[in-house]
């Protein structure tokens, strides 16, 4: 195109062109550069193309002749480093700064990465001051201190890993269930109901002017969803198995290290099972599948995890991996808990719930693999349940998988089907009015079903082996504070 543009230039002769022009008139003529995430020029850039990456500078080092910088675009770990003359470099161009650069790729004398760019052009997109920046160039920042800043701790290569993790990790599920045959439910938000009964709900209202005088905006109180569990079973009297992965809201005034207000709950219902491996089977092969994915296409942002926050935690995912997940009855639990020397803070008795020390112990009673723990005593289950009819030590067909450095992981249970056994038990707890619909899915074309939930965060704390469920979301709720 240059030569073209050239001939065209040979055939006016009488026009006299300035040097600006002239590389104006080159600049023009360039083959436009590809665009190329920072990932594709890593590992597909073809060597010698001309190329454009937009990223931000994650480091920079000046030298007498030549400038290095590394740029990421949060499409991998790994940043470009782009080579230039030092006559491109700019006060502007700082650790922080948004760039736009083109260049040619060619092969990287660092064995470290296969390529790099060799900038023609380095423009700065959008300034970064690096003294009031809170993130300090090569400083590896602890994610107690990059939780602080939750609007800019994204740019950090710790928190843009956990990010690309969790995308991976929602993707992988969601094949899992694809490939599985389950239908993804969009259940709602907004509700009507307190599926797990504990009244930890928030209210829905509208704000301000648009609040009604004569009552509820919905007609009747509305709370934001604690589980998508009812509006699944719903859909369970039409489909063999559904699922649903979103947002549920807790009022827990809870300031653990495993607890939100907000936190991303995956559920699955299954229909015609009337047992509890049906689930535990279901449960096993989602945390297996999903696991072994992000494994294998998060490797890079994974090891960061294993390397610097938690040393030993491959060991410890390679082992839950490795090894069939334990099964013991709520009973057996309990004797193990009262066998043990260790002094608990809780002590443990038959119709007790088990609290995280609790649950910590038994995974390691049981070899530090994930364990279920089956047939809770009845009373601490929902109405929901299926009663197991047993006595003395009357249970619930529930089961809770506890796995190692968190405890429980997933809840779930068969559901009581019989509409003689739920109506009494909804009208024990009050409930028999408000639940009619209820009810009504046990009269028509009803079939024994059961489904559990998994709390997604604390998925990602268990595979990470991060302790504290705040630095797995991207903007943590939890009581006294909702930032951004
Ligand atoms: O055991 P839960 O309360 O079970 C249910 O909500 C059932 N209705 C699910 C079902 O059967 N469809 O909650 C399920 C999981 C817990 O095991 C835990 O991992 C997570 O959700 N979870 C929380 N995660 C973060 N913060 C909280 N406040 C959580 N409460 C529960």
């Amino acid at each position: 195109m240059f030569q073209t543009a050239a001939k065209m230039f040979v055939l006016a002769p009488n026009v006299s062109l300035s040097r600006g022009i002239l590389l104006s008139i080159r600049h023009y003529c360039k083959k436009t550069p590809t665009k190329l995430r920072v990932s594709e020029a890593l590992s597909s850039g073809e060597l010698g193309a001309n190329i454009k990456v937009q990223g931000w500078v994650r480091s920079i080092r000046p030298q007498k002749e030549n400038l290095f910088l590394h740029v990421n675009d949060g499409s991998s770990l790994q940043s470009l480093q782009i080579v230039a003359s030092s006559e491109l470099n700019d006060p502007l161009l700082t650790f922080g700064s948004a760039v736009e650069v083109t260049g040619s790729l060619k092969e990287s004398p660092n064995r470290k990465q296969p390529v790099e760019l060799q900038a023609d052009q380095i423009r700065v997109v959008g300034e970064c001051n690096p003294v009031d920046f809170p993130f300090k160039i090569k400083e590896r920042h602890g994610l107690e201190y990059i939780r602080q800043f939750p609007h800019l701790r994204c740019r950090t290569n710790i928190f843009s890993s956990l990010l690309r993790i969790r995308s991976e990790a929602t993707a992988a599920i969601q094949s899992y269930f694809k490939e599985n045959g389950f239908v993804q439910i969009h259940t709602p938000v907004i509700t009507s109901n307190d599926c797990e009964g504990a009244g930890e709900l928030f209210r829905v209202e509208p704000s301000g002017q648009e609040k009604e005088e004569d009552g509820n905006f919905f007609s009747v109180p509305a709370f934001l969803t604690v589980s998508g569990q009812l509006h699944l079973e719903v859909m369970s009297g039409a489909f063999s198995g559904v699922y649903t992965f979103g947002p549920t809201f807790r009022a827990e005034n809870s300031q653990s290290r495993r607890h939100l207000a907000e936190f991303y709950m995956v559920e699955a219902e299954v229909s015609f099972t009337q047992s509890l491996e049906d689930l535990t089977k279901v449960m096993e092969d989602m945390f297996r599948s999903a696991t072994e994915h992000v494994l294998a296409h998060c490797a890079e942002d994974v090891d960061l995890f294993h390397r610097h926050v938690t040393p030993g935690q491959r060991d410890n995912v390679d082992a839950m991996l490795k090894r069939k997940f334990s099964v013991i009855t709520y009973s057996e639990a309990i004797d193990i808990l009262n066998r043990s020397s260790h002094k608990f803070a809780f002590p443990t008795h038959w119709g007790c719930d088990l609290q995280t020390e609790h649950e910590k112990h038994l995974v390691k009673h049981c070899g530090s693999v994930p364990v279920f723990v089956t047939d809770y005593p009845y009373d601490l289950k929902p109405f929901y349940a299926r009663d197991n009819q047993d006595r003395p030590k009357h249970t619930a067909a529930a089961v809770d998988l506890l796995v190692p450095g968190v405890g429980e992981l997933c809840g779930g249970s068969l559901r009581e089907e019989r509409p003689d056994l739920l109506r009494a038990r909804l009208a024990q707890a009050g409930l028999e009015d408000s639940y009619g619909w209820y009810l009504d899915l046990r009269r028509f074309g009803s079939v024994p079903h059961g489904g559990f939930g998994m709390g997604f965060e604390r998925y990602l704390q268990c595979i990470l082996g991060v302790d504290n469920i705040k630095d797995v979301i991207p903007f943590p709720r939890f009581s006294h504070s909702c930032l951004l």
